[in-house]
């Protein structure tokens, strides 16, 4: 059985050089420098982890039993607490902590400082939700990446979905994202799609060809290819000339691609998708030059007509030239892969492409490793892979009759139900026209970007339309309606934006002392830390864990703390502290769900 490659080592390279708001950089800050103190001999990596429970205070310390091991090897006994409480002493000041404990097994329980929680919610209210500052780093995000002549599939939306949220992630802390669509323009099967194409529109030079459904139109340019020899080797001739840019044929690939291309924005635009299209054919000139390159280094090997490279530690190789002198999907990822790393300049690379493909990336990745174009300590290269789509009865999602299921009339069976289902809560009475389609767009392509982005992305996931409208649970529609909720709190206690700046700027920090005030503005403070973590880990599902505990965090709030409050003579009383929370709490609610794509409507 042959092996999987190397794979690439995942450099951290997320270097933050300002934790801000990030409550678990500053705590580790001063936690590093305890340990470094009171255990100068021994290094083992800081383990500072979120309380599982109220019970063992807001923040987790557990170096101490690791310290106690590595001690023991050392041929010193200290147990845990001992070592804990020796951490603990050489604890530097530090706003954030109000207090330690440290019970028998040598945990440290550390308790945030309420002054500090105040004072930065304060900030909030006062400057918005600001994210930590990491070193800037300039990003490629390959993405969707669809084939033409092919229906964009289930597998592609997973991709476009995912691919935007990182992209926009990325964007969020300040990187320089390049985001690239490497569609599948080129190859072979153009040579047959070209060859219909004068034959079934010979004035195609003057009118643009009335294609139709580019589906149908390769079943029937296949079928021909299949069954006349005559056709097939005009076929051929046709790929040669076009991949040497003959005019007459560049215009025929072009009004091809330009079917997709129209029904793949429509896509694109409905889910609010940019990116900028870069498919293989971009490479044709690039694919040359790689294979001079690798011939001069003596990368390539002949093998029944064929010029593959063995990439060390992978068993298949990559087919760089095929027997018929073609490129292939190999040759285009390699010149991909380094005009991304020297033309492009780009430090991070990111393919988002599923898990089926992990083999090929793998080997593109080797390849780029001893052909010596980037060294894993300094630049990133990697292949952020998912899991399939799959229907209600477990198995790859598809039509009743078994066919692709075309993305346009998932998205638009999405809105219809998402109409359906706001008109059955009579929403329609009480919003206008315009706010009914916003809520119902926002609901609809929400809730389809949201049930693949808080499934765990590796895995599989099975699509339900039912689920993802359902607005109970860890859902978009829930959160959208959370979401609204509190902006229509804000805007029916009648205090003005100005107002409440006003009183952030009186406040320097903002008056909790509600046991859920101080919760629901510890929930708000891990922002930052979720975004810096998922900076790193690219796992989105964390971000949606962390709205959904947000959501309900404020319900809890919502429930025993009077906002707005009436009094039997018909006076009413606005608790300020409360209402600039509930403004923080939307503020930030906004910013994660831009994150991830999906729109905030003030009105649900
Ligand atoms: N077009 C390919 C497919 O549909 C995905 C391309 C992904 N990107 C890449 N650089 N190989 O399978």
């Amino acid at each position: 059985t042959p092996s999987a490659p190397p794979r690439a080592k995942k450099h951290n390279y997320v270097v933050v050089k300002d934790f801000a708001g990030s409550i678990m950089g500053r705590l580790a800050d001063v936690f590093k420098k305890a340990i470094k103190e009171a255990f100068p001999s021994i290094s083992v990596p800081l383990v500072l982890t979120e309380a599982s429970n109220a019970k063992f205070g807001d923040y987790q310390c557990n170096s101490a039993m690791g310290i106690s091991a590595a001690l023991k090897a050392q041929g010193t006994a200290k147990r845990p607490a001992e070592v804990a409480a020796e951490i603990v002493a050489k604890l530097p000041a530090c706003p954030l902590i109000s207090k330690t404990e440290i019970p028998p097994a040598g945990f440290i329980n550390v308790y945030l400082n309420e002054e500090f929680i105040a004072k930065q919610c304060g900030e909030i209210s006062r400057h918005g939700v600001k994210l930590p500052t990491i070193e800037s780093r300039r990003v490629i995000v390959d993405f969707s990446s669809p084939n033409i002549a092919k229906e964009m599939h289930v597998g592609h939306l997973r991709s476009t979905i995912i691919g935007d949220a990182i992209s926009r992630l990325f964007e969020a802390v300040g990187f320089d994202v390049l985001r690239l669509n490497h569609i599948g323009d080129w190859g072979t099967q153009f040579g047959m799609l070209i060859a219909h194409l004068f034959d079934r529109f010979p004035n195609f030079q003057k009118e643009t060809p009335a294609i139709g459904d580019l589906q149908s139109f390769y079943k029937e340019s296949k079928k021909r290819f299949d069954e006349d020899a005559d056709f097939k080797k005009r076929a051929y001739e046709c790929v040669v000339k076009l991949q040497n840019f003959e005019p007459e044929f560049i215009k025929a690939w072009t009004d091809i691609c330009n079917v997709s291309r129209t029904s793949n924005n429509e896509v694109y635009d409905k889910l609010d998708i940019v990116l900028n299209e870069r498919g293989e054919s971009y490479y044709q000139t690039r694919m040359g030059a790689i294979v001079e390159e690798l011939t001069t280094r003596s990368f390539l090997r002949e093998e029944e007509g064929r010029h593959l490279m063995f990439p060390t530690g992978c068993d298949i190789p990559l087919t760089v030239v095929k027997s018929d002198g073609g490129f292939t999907y190999d040759t285009s990822d390699l010149a991909a892969l380094k005009n991304r790393l020297f033309e492009e300049n780009a430090d991070w690379l990111i393919y988002v492409v599923d898990a089926g493909q992990s083999l090929h990336f793998d080997t593109i990745f080797a390849a780029g490793r001893d052909l010596g174009w980037y060294d894993e300590t300094q630049k990133r290269v990697e292949h952020v892979g998912f899991g399939l789509v799959l229907g209600e009865d477990k198995k790859k999602f598809k039509t009743r009759s078994g066919e692709t299921v075309r993305l346009k009339d998932l998205l638009d069976e999405g809105v219809r139900r998402s109409e359906e289902k706001l008109k059955e809560k009579n929403r329609d009475k009480e919003m206008t026209p315009e706010e009914l389609v916003a809520a119902r767009d926002a609901v609809a392509y929400g809730g389809i970007k949201y049930a693949d982005l808080s499934h765990t992305r590796t895995q599989d996931y099975i699509f339900s339309y039912d689920r993802m409208l359902d607005d109970k649970g860890n859902t978009a529609v829930y959160l959208l309606y959370a979401y609204a909720r509190i902006r229509s709190i804000v805007r029916q206690s009648g205090v003005s934006e100005s107002d409440m700046t006003a009183f952030a700027t009186n406040n320097e920090h903002l008056p909790l002392s509600h046991p859920k005030e101080l919760k629901l503005a510890k929930q708000v403070l891990k922002f930052s830390d979720v975004i810096l973590q998922l900076v790193d880990t690219l796992m989105l599902h964390t971000l949606c864990d962390y709205l959904y505990t947000l959501s309900s965090t404020f319900t809890e709030f919502y429930s025993e703390c009077y906002v707005v409050e009436k009094s039997k003579e018909g006076t009413t009383t606005v608790n300020m502290n409360r209402l600039v929370l509930c403004d923080v709490t939307a503020n930030t609610m906004e910013k994660a769900l831009r994150v991830l794509g999906i729109r905030p409507v003030p009105k649900m």
